[in-house]
């Protein structure tokens, strides 16, 4: 039996692709190992976002041929091999076969032409027309947490960003067939669903088929309540856009206990010229008016988001406004990007012109701001009792376990004879810097 060992960088779209290939691997003969030397097969699922994370592939694909023992095939899927192509095979020599973005279901005829000595081989085409978009049954990240992919690729075209391009148009999944997982993911013992998509507020069914009995504005807003009455114990969902979020999906989430408490709302800047240049179709104001909304509601649901600082011809000004932004909305976790040029974006046609040091020095400085805000969103939560589902035992000691709130905030806690799957009270005693500890009472 050939062994595969499969590395994933990038977004939970590329995890959960991951999950779906390890599946369609194992039940094609393969044997998936977590030893990379004992690997006949290694295959990088990877992820263009930013220069950095293209860089990843490189250097890994360069640590296995600089092993004159090893003789393994590599391959490369994901949003590299989507965008690159038949580029990989003059860019790096160690590449032996390239599966795009849409092609993961037929990755094991790419591992068999390559095994059978086929050199370059390269499979970029789309989906199979009967792609089963199922995941209840694949292998998962956790026994107890799956990823649910309701809608793939993207319209929005955010000038700065490749995924459009590597990931296609948006297609949304029936929401009978979301329904049907999410039922049998729930029998299948999954406590935590987590609805995936690169925009999921735009999810968009073809027919209405499952969301009729469901009042509410946007369809999305009718897929949670749909999902919220499969009566599955928690659910959460990322990513949402700022000009399609509506209201009604803060109305569903006050509705269904369910629906967790936790919205990542992208708000990428907080200059008004710089959203405009990078076409996000909000403002400042709109943003603002979305938060206070979240913010009214009595689930007290938390809030994070992702920002990128130095795009082309941000000003100190616009910087200024970013900060007075991130210190008003209090977020309880932001991901800081320095902004890096993707070539084919529109963004990237513009002059890179805010220097790399200036770009550190912005992120340093939008940090320590927005630690301030999660040690005060932290330490405001001591002394409070939050459900935790416990995913996993510590490493350190087998008496602690660990896991998110419904609010998606870490939390690891004195177990008292509680074990791996359950959902626990735990009552918090001490913040530490980015997660929390208790004990389960
Ligand atoms: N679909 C999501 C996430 C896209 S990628 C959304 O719309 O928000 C995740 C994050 O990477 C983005 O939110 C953005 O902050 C960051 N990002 C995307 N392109 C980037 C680039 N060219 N340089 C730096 N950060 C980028
Ligand atoms: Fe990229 Fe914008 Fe689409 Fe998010 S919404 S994936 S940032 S183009
Ligand atoms: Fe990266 Fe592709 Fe996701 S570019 S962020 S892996 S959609």
């Amino acid at each position: 039996m050939k062994k595969v060992y499969l590395e994933t960088f990038g977004c939970q779209m590329n995890v959960s692709d991951s999950e779906r290939v390890v599946t369609l691997l194992e039940n094609e003969g393969f044997e998936i190992t977590k030893d990379e030397g004992s690997a006949d097969v290694v295959i990088f699922n990877t992820c263009s976002v930013r220069e950095k994370a293209e860089h990843k592939l490189y250097t890994r694909v360069g640590q296995i041929r600089n092993d004159p023992d090893a003789n393994k095939l590599v391959g490369v899927m994901g949003c590299v091999a989507q965008l690159e192509g038949e580029t990989l095979f003059e860019k790096d020599r160690g590449i032996d076969f390239v599966v795009g973005t849409k092609a993961v279901g037929r990755v094991h005829k790419a591992i068999r032409n390559a095994e059978s000595g086929t050199r370059n081989v390269i499979d970029l085409k789309g989906r199979e027309d009967d792609y089963d978009w199922d995941v209840s049954h694949t292998a998962r990240h956790s026994p107890y947490v799956a990823f649910l992919p309701i809608i793939e690729g993207c319209n929005k075209f955010c000038t700065y960003c490749i995924v459009p391009f590597s990931r296609g148009r948006e297609k949304s999944l029936a929401a009978s067939e979301i329904v049907r997982q999410v039922l049998e993911l729930r029998r299948g013992g999954v406590k935590e669903v987590h609805l995936i998509g690169q925009n999921v507020n735009s999810y968009r069914p073809k027919s209405e088929s499952g969301l009729e009995d469901f009042k509410g504005a946007t369809p999305f807003s009718r897929l949670l309540r749909a999902v919220a009455a499969t009566g599955i114990e928690r659910i959460k969902f990322t990513t949402s856009f700022p000009r399609d979020f509506h209201p009604d999906i803060v109305d569903a989430i006050n509705e269904y206990e369910n629906l967790c408490n936790w919205v990542h709302l992208p708000v990428q800047s907080g200059s008004d010229r710089i959203l405009r240049a990078m076409r996000r179709g909000h403002n400042v104001d709109s943003y603002k008016k979305r938060i206070d909304h979240i913010k009214a509601s009595p689930r007290s649901l938390s809030l994070t988001t992702d920002i990128i600082v130095g795009f082309p011809g941000e000003t100190e000004e616009d910087f200024e406004a970013t900060k007075d932004l991130v210190r008003y909305c209090e977020y309880d976790a932001a991901y800081i990007f320095k902004y890096s040029p993707r070539p084919g974006t529109p963004a990237g046609e513009l002059a890179d012109d805010v220097s790399a040091g200036v770009k550190t020095s912005r992120f340093l400085e939008l940090e320590n701001i927005q630690k301030r805000n999660v040690s005060r969103s932290l330490s405001k939560s001591v002394g409070s009792t939050f459900s935790v589902l416990a995913e996993k035992r510590s490493g350190k000691d087998s008496r602690h376990l660990s896991g998110h709130t419904t609010c998606h905030k870490v939390v690891n806690f004195n177990s008292n004879g509680a074990s791996e799957g359950d959902i626990c009270n735990v009552r918090i005693t001490e913040a530490k810097r980015n997660t929390l500890f208790g004990e389960r009472i």
